[in-house]
């Protein structure tokens, strides 16, 4: 019997602070109804204090994953944490969360994928149980934007927010779980969505502080040209190929970059808003947060043997789409 790997619970935590579209008013010269119309969005959470860092969410999140389906933490094999917003160059996030959460038999890493690094991860984390090797694996999205993000530029501060997610990976033999995945990057999209500086090509400087040079870098025009068009072909060859109409899915499981992509590919797919996760309202685009956090506001909806459909776009150019057939039925609480 073919072992496949299922989501088997999912956790998830965004921090206190709500940024409004109200407060963005009074940073940059934008309005509410711009923000809404252009994006979809209405607030954002920030992780506020000093030495505050993406780990304090992904930490959250694990935390909460391990209680809600009752997992011993030293029974973890792995821990891979997609990220864009590392506490640290090095060591990685994913080893802070595994020692902060008492997984102490986990070897952990991190996968950096912009956007689509959720996905990657997933689907990387995914092959360690298929193959037989491992029977728990936890993969963390989390990002704190906010702390690469300039809030002097209008056209990226309106977008970002913060929050972390995690998922629990265990084998099944019922045919649930991961089923099928497209997984796409182009180096070609580095000018259209950066960070200049902070890396080992272009290392901190005074000259890079006073160039702004360490914030998110986008030319959003085009990067929505490639993201509508990526992502909603990936996601539609997904479906194609595993011969599934928009009758069979039952829910788009998509990045929350901008509501006008999340629409297209919908619209491309042929399925209707009602099985569209969207949150994207409350959170804004938290990179590496936005799939995981839809699954947890999704969770108590979802049914076991539901057809989703994952798709994501981001910098790299990163995309793809992932099929997974979901594998339980939450329990009243949740
Ligand atoms: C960033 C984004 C919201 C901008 O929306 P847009 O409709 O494409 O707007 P444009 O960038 O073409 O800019 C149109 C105008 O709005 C202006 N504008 C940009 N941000 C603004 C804001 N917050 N408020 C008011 N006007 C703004 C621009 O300056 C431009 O003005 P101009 O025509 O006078 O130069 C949109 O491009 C987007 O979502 N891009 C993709 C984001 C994404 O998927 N990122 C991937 C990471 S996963």
């Amino acid at each position: 019997m073919k072992i496949t790997a299922a989501i088997t619970g999912v956790g998830a935590y965004v921090p206190d602070y709500v940024l409004t579209n109200k407060e963005l008013v009074t940073l940059v010269d934008t309005t509410e109804e711009w923000i809404v119309s252009r994006t979809g969005i209405q607030e954002r959470h920030i992780l506020k204090g000093e030495g505050q860092g993406t780990s304090v969410m992904g930490i959250k999140a694990v935390e909460q994953l391990l209680a809600k389906t009752g997992t011993r933490a030293e029974d973890i094999d792995l821990i891979i944490c997609a990220t864009t917003t590392p506490d640290l160059v090095f060591p990685a996030t994913a080893n802070i969360i595994s020692a902060a959460v008492g997984a102490k038999k986990a070897f952990s890493y991190d996968m950096q994928a912009a956007c689509s690094g959720f996905m990657f991860a997933l689907a990387t984390g995914a092959q360690f149980i298929q193959t037989g090797t491992y029977t728990k694996v936890i993969v963390v999205g989390a990002d704190k934007m906010s702390s690469i993000i300039d809030y002097t530029d209008r056209s990226t501060c309106i977008i970002f927010g913060d929050g972390a997610g995690a998922v629990l990976l265990e084998p099944t033999t019922d045919g649930l779980g991961l089923l099928d995945q497209q997984l796409c990057s182009d180096g070609n999209g580095e000018p259209f969505l950066h960070q200049k500086a902070g890396g080992s090509r272009r290392p901190p400087s005074a000259e890079t502080l006073a160039g702004r040079e360490h914030f998110v870098y986008q030319e959003g025009a085009t990067v929505f040209k490639f993201a509508v068009k990526n992502m909603a072909d990936v996601a539609a060859q997904v479906m194609e190929r595993n011969q599934l109409t928009a009758n069979d899915v039952a829910w788009l499981v998509p990045h929350q970059a901008n509501k006008r992509i999340i629409d297209a590919t919908a619209h491309r797919m042929g399925v209707g808003p009602e099985k569209v996760m969207l949150n994207i309202h409350r959170y804004g685009n938290t990179t590496n947060g936005t799939i995981p956090l839809c699954l947890a506001d999704y969770e108590s909806q979802l049914h076991k043997g539901d057809n989703l459909i994952i798709a994501a776009f981001g910098g790299g150019f990163t995309w793809g789409s992932l099929y997974l057939k979901w594998a339980y039925d939450a329990k009243p609480s949740q």
